[in-house]
């Protein structure tokens, strides 16, 4: 993708109101933030709206909101968080674009930060309404996209308020699309991507948009097991979408076709799925031939972990996107421990496109080892499939 839009910095915020959409949906338990990683990465944006004065009015959804006010999901904890990391107040807007955010909007002094309520406690906001967007934009002079996270989306907080004010992107933004552009439209080389997760489903476009700019693609994780069945192996009760076993076949051809090195697992940890997730589990680890018809693969086996990290250890670039196996449950998260060791021991530019994969590397302390972790999980996806996200489609360009 050729980046070319505008940015904060290319429009004059001082004195203005300043409408900033960022991607504040963090995990909560029993009211407690347990990761501020969005609010932290936020915080360039905020603070350079501050230093120059403007009035901001931030916004956002957590969650998905299915009981109306579902006060679980009120921005409130976020706005505590946020104004202990700015040292500053950020005052709380008892609704989205009702009375009380547009007195408290109108009367923001220079410098004063203030946030709206959950953008999904409106019904339009998912429906991209027209009047909610308006609503939104009323309160403002200039709207700045910095919801990387959210991009994907076609929101009325995301993209349709930019139908109402000159719209532009926030530093995250552009650190998220610039890095991952970069990787995707000119890689160094040898170019890795790494997928795993739950699905063939969820990453067909991945895998087909991959295959075209990649030098090795590897498959571990859930949806390994349909590729496995794809080459005539029995899968037992492994994760199997037969419906995309043709799918299969067809990249493992386009692979060949391409040059590309399509790295599958050439052996895995057995077992009975857990319950709970990450109670107790007998394993044995078997070939990918060989696994046995009443159990299910739930890891890359050891063989398969050198293969894929000496591939990493090869390249120039990494894309990582996807757990390589049950990686909640201790006894099944060494795949995936093993991929964020080898990247976290890499010399490559390492991109680790948000979800399980980010959490693995910010869980097991590999994060700062990492060139970019994105923030952004459905949001990174979309983009490696190459499509358009319209929360940065819908800003000026420069
Ligand atoms: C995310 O967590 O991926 C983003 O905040 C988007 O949330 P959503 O999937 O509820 O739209």
């Amino acid at each position: 993708m050729n980046y070319n839009k505008k940015s904060i910095e290319d429009i004059e915020v001082a004195g203005k109101r300043v409408l900033c959409r960022c991607d504040f949906n963090v995990p909560t338990k029993d009211g407690k933030i347990t990761s501020d990683k969005r609010i932290v990465a936020a915080l360039p944006t905020i603070k350079y709206l501050i230093d120059k004065g403007a009035k901001v009015i931030l916004c956002s959804h957590m969650g998905k909101v299915k009981v109306e006010w579902d006060p679980k999901l009120s921005l409130k904890v976020v706005a505590a968080r946020l104004s202990e990391l700015l040292g500053q107040e950020v005052i709380m807007a008892a609704d989205v674009a009702g009375e009380d955010a547009k007195a408290k909007a109108a009367a923001l002094q220079n410098g004063q930060v203030m946030l709206l309520e959950n953008t999904r406690y409106m019904k339009g906001e998912t429906k991209n309404d027209p009047e909610l967007s308006k609503a939104l934009a009323d309160m403002a002079d200039i709207f700045v996209n910095d919801a990387f996270g959210t991009a994907h989306r076609a929101h009325a907080s995301t993209a349709g308020v930019a139908d109402y004010l000159p719209a532009v992107s926030g530093y995250l933004v552009q650190k998220e699309v610039s890095i991952m552009g970069k990787a995707l439209a000119n890689p160094e080389r040898p170019f890795v991507a790494i997928l795993g997760g739950a699905k063939v489903a969820d990453k067909l476009n991945v895998i087909n948009n991959l295959l075209e700019k990649v030098d090795t693609l590897i498959i571990g994780g859930g949806m390994a097991y349909t590729f496995a069945a794809a080459q005539g192996y029995n899968v037992g009760k492994s994760l199997l979408d037969e419906s995309k076993i043709d799918y299969c076949k067809d990249m493992m051809a386009k692979a060949e076709a391409k040059g590309v090195k399509l790295l599958l697992p050439v052996d895995c940890v057995v077992g009975s799925f857990p319950s709970p997730i990450d109670g107790p589990v007998d394993v044995k680890t078997v070939s990918i031939d060989a696994i046995p018809s009443d159990l299910e693969g739930l890891d890359i086996g050891e063989k398969t972990r050198v293969i894929f990290a000496e591939a990493v250890r090869n390249a120039k670039t990494v894309v990582w996107n996807g757990p390589m196996g049950v990686f909640e449950n201790p006894t099944l998260a060494a795949g995936t421990v093993a991929m964020a060791q080898a990247l976290a021991d890499s010399e490559a530019v390492t991109i680790v496109g948000g979800g399980d994969s980010a959490a693995a590397c910010e869980q097991l302390g590999f994060a700062d080892k990492i060139t970019h972790i994105s923030t952004g999980g459905g949001a990174s996806l979309e983009f490696l499939e190459g499509l358009e996200l319209p929360g940065i489609a819908c800003l000026e360009d420069k």
